[in-house]
């Protein structure tokens, strides 16, 4: 095997350290968040919570050049508890601050997942046309109803804020959406609001189906039609639906996407999002959709949805980077979990229409000291200090046939990725790829992604390694697996090995850190 020296110009950081004098204690300082946010496994540029437990991202909202995201959160511990909503805000979807805590469970009950709207027009009421409110809708759990064993402890409520999200007020008519015929999983509520029929639009699910409502002021909602029931996977209870539209790209045509997370079911086990190509009327919709699609074949991607305030075609996503299979135990001490990188989602028809999602523009922003390579052979190894906070992207030229990367370190971790022709898929095989015995399903299979493209001229790659997970991206995202790791050290060696083909165009990017 041959090594190719791979020489970064890594930043010195040691060069302009001062000690402290031993006798001075250390107070709480910015300096000390950002010891903080240099723990083993803290993702460096992907959003996770100051601490604590987090899962599902809520509320996504566009408004005065401010990317808001809130998201399930228990400030005590770092397992699942009472949930708030976090607040962080962006201007550019990478890089976040973090804002005081939303929203805090009350007498109704924890606050589950849910949207977020700037209701411009104060057709709620709840501010004014100069100061419009800014409307969260969401879930309202009621832990006693669930102990009690009554299945209409889930019911639809909302809250407004009428300073960009800082502070916050719980509506005083709430629940708006009452539990109608004791549904045990009646959550998730999304709202947009739908130009054609000039009113609000709700999509919720209730386990097995979703649920559309009406309402012209966010307050009063009208019931008007269920979908799925006998469509797409049901493998588990359907959780955190999002609908919107989106033109084909390449052409004129509109179509709507309603996307459904589902736990669990999902083809690598556990929790993953389905979605749906179809129409919708103002009032139901409908598919002719035959397969079941999944917007990320990885194990990592689920609850993710689209963001409010943006142009249709500007479809911009979250997810959360876990699965309900193991999210309470990973190895990671003062905090739990990241979210995905944000991604565009765009439209795409051949056969059957489909998703693409592909880390938004702003990514190229972060990404530096790139090194290129024209062509990289069979059992070639690069060496760095630290793959795991960097971007790799190459090109395969010519039909598809068997390759695989392969990250490794002295510890023998190994990460294997690559492409099997004979069943036209692509995996991920982390069973020895670091720490995975924190809970037996993290590693029991080798996770597999249906190929989407034909593989008969090129096709494109890029990873998005930062220290705790992989993102896989083909084709711009026609095929996507996401990946939490807990390697015991870095991963310093990637070997490629292809009998049949070589990578070209590739390079091996650092990426900026977003806590600095
Ligand atoms: C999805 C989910 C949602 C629910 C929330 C509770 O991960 O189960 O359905 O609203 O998490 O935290």
């Amino acid at each position: 095997m041959r090594i190719l020296p791979f020489l970064f110009l890594f930043l010195v950081l040691t060069g302009c350290k001062k000690e402290a004098p031993s006798d001075i204690k250390e107070e709480p300082t910015e300096k000390n968040d950002v010891v903080r946010f240099r723990e083993s496994y803290r993702p460096q540029y992907h959003f996770t919570p100051p601490e604590k437990w987090m899962n599902d991202p809520n509320g996504l909202l566009f408004y005065n050049d401010t990317y808001h995201l809130f998201y399930q959160y228990y400030p005590e511990d770092i397992v699942w508890g009472p949930m708030h909503w976090g607040h962080a805000t962006s201007t550019d979807l990478v890089s976040w601050k973090h804002q005081p805590i939303a929203l805090y469970p009350d007498e109704l009950g924890y606050i589950f997942s849910g949207s977020a709207v700037m209701d411009l027009e104060n057709t709620s009421g709840l501010g004014t046309k100069e100061n419009p409110p800014m409307v969260a809708i969401f879930t309202h759990h009621d832990p006693k109803g669930e102990k009690e064993g009554r299945n209409d402890f889930q019911y639809q409520s909302i809250a407004y804020s009428l300073d960009e999200g800082t502070t916050w007020t719980k509506y005083d008519g709430n629940p708006v959406i009452g539990n109608p015929t004791s549904i045990r999983d009646f959550r998730d509520p999304k709202v947009m609001w739908h130009e054609a029929s000039q009113k609000w639009i709700l999509t919720l699910v209730a386990g097995d189906h979703a649920k559309f409502y009406s309402s012209p002021d966010l307050k009063s909602w009208t019931y008007l039609s269920d979908f799925g029931k006998d469509k797409g996977a049901h493998g588990g209870v359907w959780e955190c639906p999002d609908l919107f539209p989106l033109t084909v790209a390449g052409s004129d045509e509109t179509k709507w996407a309603l996307l459904i997370s589902m736990n669990p079911g999902a083809p690598n086990g556990g929790s993953g999002t389905q979605y749906f190509i179809g129409d919708f009327d103002g009032t139901s919709f409908t598919t002719t959709q035959k397969d079941i699609k999944w917007l990320d074949y990885g194990a990592d991607n689920y609850a993710g949805v689209t963001y409010n305030g943006l142009p249709d075609n500007d479809r911009t996503f979250i997810g959360w980077m876990s699965n309900w299979n193991y999210a309470q135990k990973t190895p990671t001490e003062n905090w739990r979990s990241a979210m995905t990188l944000s991604r565009k989602l765009t439209l795409h028809k051949n056969d059957t229409y489909y998703l693409k999602s592909y880390p938004v523009p702003a990514i190229e922003e972060y990404t530096y000291s790139s090194h290129t390579y024209d062509s990289i052979t069979n059992n070639y190894s690069l060496t760095s200090e630290n793959f795991n906070e960097m971007r790799i992207d190459f090109e395969i030229e010519g039909a598809l046939k068997d390759f695989e990367l392969k990250f490794s370190n002295v510890a023998n971790d190994q990460l294997f990725l690559g492409y099997h022709k004979e069943d036209h898929s692509f995996y991920v095989d982390r069973r020895r790829s670091g720490k995975t015995n924190f809970e037996p399903k993290f590693a029991e299979k080798v996770h597999i992604a249906p190929a989407m493209t034909n593989g008969e001229n090129k096709t494109s790659f890029s990873l998005f390694l930062d220290t705790s997970s992989l993102e896989f991206f083909v084709d711009q995202g026609a095929t996507v697996m996401t990946e939490q790791l807990f390697p015991t050290q870095p991963y310093t060696v990637m070997t490629f090995t292809s009998k049949e083909h070589k990578m070209t165009q590739a390079s091996v990017s650092k990426m900026k850190r977003i806590w600095e």
